[in-house]
């Protein structure tokens, strides 16, 4: 079996933990801060993120927008605290939670055990699923003939994802071909259509996006992967509560879903 099983498996019990967690203790919000505390404690929300990724955080109009920044200001604004964006490469977003620059992660963002080893999570407001995007007529016609022997692949994944840990896992480290990181899984996308790669390991909704964008581009219908999406937080942080909180009433009263809405079913 693959290692993702793994990974989908601690996403369900994290799930199922935070879950009992949230329901003992109050989900009072605090009240927005006004006297003379540190303004990242208590009156401002800074969101670390990568907005290389639609619907979920991209770049439109000299704004980042999309599914998770949206629902941050919902969150920020529910809890009466201001609210900003800081927008950084991927695997610069736990170290930026951890070290306290920002309040929280948010990017379209795995449940991982690994992950966990570092950063709390919220609960998961969102599925991803891995998929594979093919040039039409690709050798690689399901997701196993990357896995099949004597494959040699060279595979494109953004930089510190699950599409790069679980391809580094699976794939290069069985000998199975080479895997090419990339910034931006657009960048990824592009030297796909270049011929450099034979095919990118990415989250499905950016996927959709990227193959729209581009023309002679598929996704397989396999999928790789599936994944929870979730706010990470430094260990024990205050904060955590009381946004995971605030998370809970706006996936409760149908915020969130017509959030996800606005930017998925749009089509
Ligand atoms: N879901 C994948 C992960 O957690 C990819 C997330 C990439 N997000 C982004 N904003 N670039 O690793």
């Amino acid at each position: 079996m693959k290692k993702y099983l793994k990974n989908i498996m601690a996403g369900t019990m994290v799930f199922a933990m935070a879950a009992a967690l949230a329901g003992c203790g109050s989900n009072e919000p605090a009240p927005a801060e006004d006297g003379g505390e540190k303004v990242e404690d208590a009156g401002t929300l800074i969101m670390a993120t990568n907005a290389e990724f639609p619907p979920y955080e991209f770049h439109e109009g000299g704004e980042i927008v999309g599914i998770d920044a949206e629902v941050a200001a919902a969150i920020a604004e529910k809890l009466g605290m201001g609210f900003q964006i800081e927008d950084m490469a991927f695997d610069s977003i736990i170290p930026a939670v951890t070290s306290g620059k920002a309040s929280f992660g948010m990017a379209g963002m795995t449940v991982t055990e690994e992950r966990l080893q570092n950063v709390d999570f919220s609960d998961s407001y969102a599925t991803g699923v891995q998929v594979v995007i093919v040039k039409e007529g690709s050798a690689i016609a399901t997701v196993d003939d990357l896995f099949a022997e004597g494959a040699n692949n060279l595979v494109g994944v953004q930089t510190g994802t699950t599409g790069d840990i679980y391809a580094t896992g699976d794939i290069e480290d069985e000998g199975l071909g080479t895997i090419e990181r990339f910034n931006k899984g657009a960048d990824a996308v592009l030297a796909l259509t270049q011929d450099k790669i034979d095919c990118v390991i990415i989250d499905n909704e950016p996927a959709k996006e990227f193959v729209a964008a581009n023309e002679g581009l598929v996704i397989l219908d396999t999928a790789y992967a599936e994944e929870d999406y979730a706010i990470c937080f430094a260990k024990d942080s205050e904060l955590t509560e009381q946004v995971n909180g605030a998370l809970k009433e706006l996936i409760a009263d149908g915020t969130v879903q017509s959030i996800i809405d606005k930017y998925i079913n749009a089509e």
